[in-house]
Parts: C-alpha cells; structure tokens; sequence
C-alpha cells in the first residue's frame, strides 16, 4: 500500500474548516454545513472515477444523508467497507470528530484511483450522516440492505477520530484478525497499541456488527484520561484527555496531531490495500 501524504489528509481537513467557518461554525445534521460538506467531498470522489450515490434518510423530521462511493470493478460478492461519519456535533466544527475519520478514508479512496488499484475484492467508501445523533444514517444504511447485499459485505471497518491532540493508539477488539491487522502495522513500526474499549458501540460499526458483519477501526481517544503509563509509550500529557476538545468549540484545525493522523491514514490504506487483495 502507498504512504498517505499526511498534507493532503490536512488539506482536506482546511476545507471541512472552511465551509463550518462560512456555514455557522459546524456542519451538524440537518445544518448548510453538512449539505457543503457532502458536496465537497462528493466532488472529489466524483473527480477520481468513483461511482457516487447521496441517500436519504429522515431522522425527527430533519432529512439526513449518507455518502455511498464505490471503486468499480472487484467482486461485487465480496465487498470490504470503510466509513467515517461527516456530520458534527452543533458546538463546533469537528476538525477530530469526525474531520479526520472524513478526511483519512478520503484521501485513501483517492490513492486508491491514483494507483489504479484492481482489487479482488469490491471496495465502499461511506460518509455518514446523523452519526452524532445515535448512528442514525449508518443504521439506516445497514436496514435498508437486502439480505444479499447484507451477506455480501465481508469487512466494515470505522475511522471515528483518529487524529487526537493527545493521541493514543486504539484499535477496535470485536474481530481478532481485523484487530491483528492493525497491531501488526503498528508494532512493525515501534508502536504498541491497546484494544479499545472508550469507544465500544457508540459509532458507526455497531449497526454493522449487530448485523452479523465483521468490523474493524481506529481510534485515538476521545475524552478519557490518558494514564502514566500510556504517556510513557505513545508521548503526550499523562492525566489529560486525549482530546480535551471533544465535542467542543475548540475541536478545530488546531485541534488535531499530525503524526497520529498520518500514522493512522497510512494503515488504512495498509488495510484497505491488504484486505481488498485477499480472496478469502
Ligand atoms: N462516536 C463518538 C462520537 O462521535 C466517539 C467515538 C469514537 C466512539 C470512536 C467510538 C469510537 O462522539
Ligand atoms: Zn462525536
Ligand atoms: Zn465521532
Ligand atoms: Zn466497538
């Protein structure tokens, strides 16, 4: 898999910065700020040869979207997924929660389209909508699946928040060989990572999970503390949290470390790459 260029993953982060400055300061469900957002992002799948589709959900009222991109080609019986949520939360602009989990999974599915990639497999990019308001689009994704579609997809794997200030290195822990994948990408590279469990269910894999997909992720913390002994090995400020700015006004372009964003975008591709490829 190629490296990512951690300046594109920032540029797309500038821009997310960018249309919540000129849209009231977020882009949460419902607001001009995700509707920009969808766009943008859109725009550059589009760009890259994706097959893109917007669709709809409602949630209270409020219409919701989730963005769907598929890389044609790859055996459409096998499918591996990968998805970040793009709507924040009101109080900010969610340049961690979830920029970075938007904007790692996109310049992955661009490097996918700049190399080319034949992938064995079938490969689904997703943004979803209403996230913060319980998982509202992803499960509205996963139950308007056929059975088909539902047993065809092998792999979903989540990035929510993977470019914390205070960064800890967390992969999730339902699926031992998803969750080897990562370890082994990080522990090659003099980095030990914990199983996590700050984020258990409370993002976009738990529809998929309770589905009877397999899912995988990253995360690099949200507001638990990290501990002396975390601060040992991954650097950082011990009894802070690993993002003092979640869920905040502060969760802004300032509010992201560059080295963990640009390890974790790199084994996303690791992993999109790896798993695309196998037959199994
Ligand atoms: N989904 C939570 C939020 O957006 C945070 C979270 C991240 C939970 C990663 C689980 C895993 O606020
Ligand atoms: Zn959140
Ligand atoms: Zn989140
Ligand atoms: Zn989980």
């Amino acid at each position: 898999a190629p490296g990512i260029p951690v300046a594109n993953v920032k540029a797309h982060l500038a821009r997310l910065q960018s249309i919540a400055d000129a849209n009231g300061g977020n882009r949460a469900h419902g607001s001009s700020g995700y509707q920009a957002s969808i766009d943008y992002v859109k725009g550059q799948l589009d760009a890259a040869g994706f097959t893109t589709a917007v669709k709809e959900f409602n949630e209270n009222g409020t219409t919701g979207y989730n963005l769907i991109a598929d890389w044609p080609g790859g055996d459409a019986a096998h499918v591996v997924m990968a998805g970040a949520h793009l709507d924040s939360v009101s109080a900010g602009p969610g340049v961690n929660d979830d920029g970075s989990g938007t904007a790692g999974i996109l310049e992955t599915a661009l490097a996918v389209s700049r190399a080319g990639l034949k992938p064995t497999k079938h490969l689904r990019f997703a943004w979803w909508g209403a996230e913060e308001y319980g998982m509202v689009g992803s499960r509205n994704y996963v139950n308007n699946l056929s059975a088909d579609d539902r047993s065809a997809i092998d792999t979903y794997l989540n990035f929510d928040m993977i470019g914390s200030p205070n960064p800890g290195y967390f992969t999730y822990r339902h699926d031992p060989a998803l969750d080897a994948l990562f370890r082994d990408w990080f522990a090659a590279r003099g980095i030990s990572t914990e199983q996590d469990f700050e984020g258990d269910g409370r993002s976009d894999h738990a529809p998929f999970q309770e589905a009877g997909i397999r899912v995988g992720g990253l995360f690099s913390g949200a507001d638990y503390i990290k501990t002396a002994g975390q601060a040992a090995k991954w650097g950082g400020t011990a009894g802070q949290p690993f993002d003092a700015c979640y869920h905040a006004a502060c969760d802004t372009n300032a509010n992201i470390d560059d080295t963990a964003l640009s390890r974790m975008a790199d084994a996303i591709a690791y992993a999109i790459w790896t798993l695309s490829a196998s037959g199994s």
